[in-house]
């Protein structure tokens, strides 16, 4: 649906260009919630403004649906904006218009519909963010999460393909930004709509997206399903936006590092794993005892997942990380290799710089 291709830019400074992006690549897929997270400067509002072509790129390919839109201009250029609606940060609602003269806008300047047209279109879309009981306020009479939803029926106003987020709760409480975020998944259900979301909240990440790309210094260092990356970070930028997320972020390092004379080892249990008792059958089997040493235990979308970092000791230890991992456990060996088992942690393929 959308691919950059060698996308390069830079912005004129006092002292020559200043690079904001540097040979991005990336493909996001129709109907699919891709996210970008970064923390701050790292270059995603270029990134995204870059689609839409708000702004020009220094160097490479944009393509939207398939066509090459780099330079696009005039009607064209118009055409495309349309397909393509935007949700702000901070909402840019029109203080003087109501609620529904918000929602019309878009429609009007498109010079194409009638009066009762827009109407029932604009009806049509405040039912679906659920502010028909509000058409008729103004936007300072709303909250932070109405705005929000006002600022989303807008985008979909001209029915695009494509809906770009950029921070669109980063200035919502976590209960409205959790109702904001739902609200996003049902219209990609709903509609097949193509989201990208912006935010530096790996939290919102990991509770919308399908994909993520991790921006970090105008560059992409980690890419791939929302599932892999949350559970397997492995870029420095990548572990620290993840580290933030949890309550106790250092643990991630300070467990990894702990040594209690046993086989540390990080597993994760996703899928049929996430709900069987594994754990305590394989120690018992192989006679070995395990020590919890941190752990985190949530959901990614709606699909559980747990992990641990716990010390194995006893008789077989080789034997119940077999065992673990033909259960479906993933295992990861933190520190040094045990001979008997060979580590699984090189293979997994996965875009990194
Ligand atoms: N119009 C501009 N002129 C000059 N420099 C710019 C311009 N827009 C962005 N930059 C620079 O490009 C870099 C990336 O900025 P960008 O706004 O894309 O980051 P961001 O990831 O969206 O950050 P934030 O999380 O704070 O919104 C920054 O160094 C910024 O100063
Ligand atoms: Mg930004």
């Amino acid at each position: 649906m959308i691919r950059l291709e060698g996308i390069s830019k830079s912005f004129a400074g006092k002292d020559g260009p200043v690079p904001a992006l540097d040979g991005i690549d990336l493909s996001v897929a129709r109907g699919e919630i891709f996210g970008i997270i970064g923390s701050s400067g790292a270059g995603k509002s270029t990134l995204v403004r870059l689609i839409n072509l708000l702004e020009r790129p220094t160097g490479g390919e944009v393509f939207v649906a398939g066509e090459r839109v780099t330079d696009a201009k005039g009607e064209r250029l118009r055409e495309l904006r349309r397909s393509i609606g935007m949700v702000f940060q901070h909402f840019n609602l029109l203080s003087a218009r109501t609620v529904a003269g918000n929602v019309a806008y878009p429609l009007e300047l498109t010079g194409r519909y009638g009066k009762a047209e827009i109407a029932a279109r604009v009806a049509a879309l405040l039912a679906r963010v659920g502010l028909s009981e509000h058409a008729h306020k103004y936007p300072r009479q709303l909250s932070g999460g109405q705005k929000q939803r006002v600022g989303i029926a807008r985008a979909l106003a001209c029915e695009p393909q494509v809906l770009l987020c950029d921070e669109a709760t980063s200035a919502l409480d976590p209960q409205t930004t959790g109702a904001v975020l739902d609200l996003l998944r049902q219209i990609n259900r709903d509609l097949g709509v193509t989201i990208v979301l912006i935010t530096h909240e790996m939290d919102v990440i990991r509770r919308t997206c399908d994909r993520v790309a991790v921006l970090d210094r105008g560059r992409v260092v980690e890419e791939g399903p929302v599932t892999e990356v949350f559970l397997h970070p492995r870029h420095a930028a990548t572990l620290r936006l993840v580290r933030e997320a949890e309550p106790d972020g250092g643990w991630l390092d300070a467990a990894a590092a702990a040594d209690l004379g046993g086989r540390t080892v990080r597993l994760t249990f996703t899928g049929p794993a996430a709900h069987k008792p594994i754990l305590g059958r394989i120690a018992r089997e192989n006679a070995v005892d395990y020590g919890i040493l941190a752990g985190r235990v949530g959901h990614i979308r709606e699909a559980p997942y747990a992990q641990f970092i716990v010390s194995l000791a006893g008789r077989d230890v080789a034997g119940a990380i077999a065992g673990l991992r033909a259960s479906g456990v993933d295992v990861e060996l933190q520190g040094g290799d045990i001979p008997a088992s060979p580590a699984r942690i090189e293979e997994r393929p996965r875009h990194v710089v």
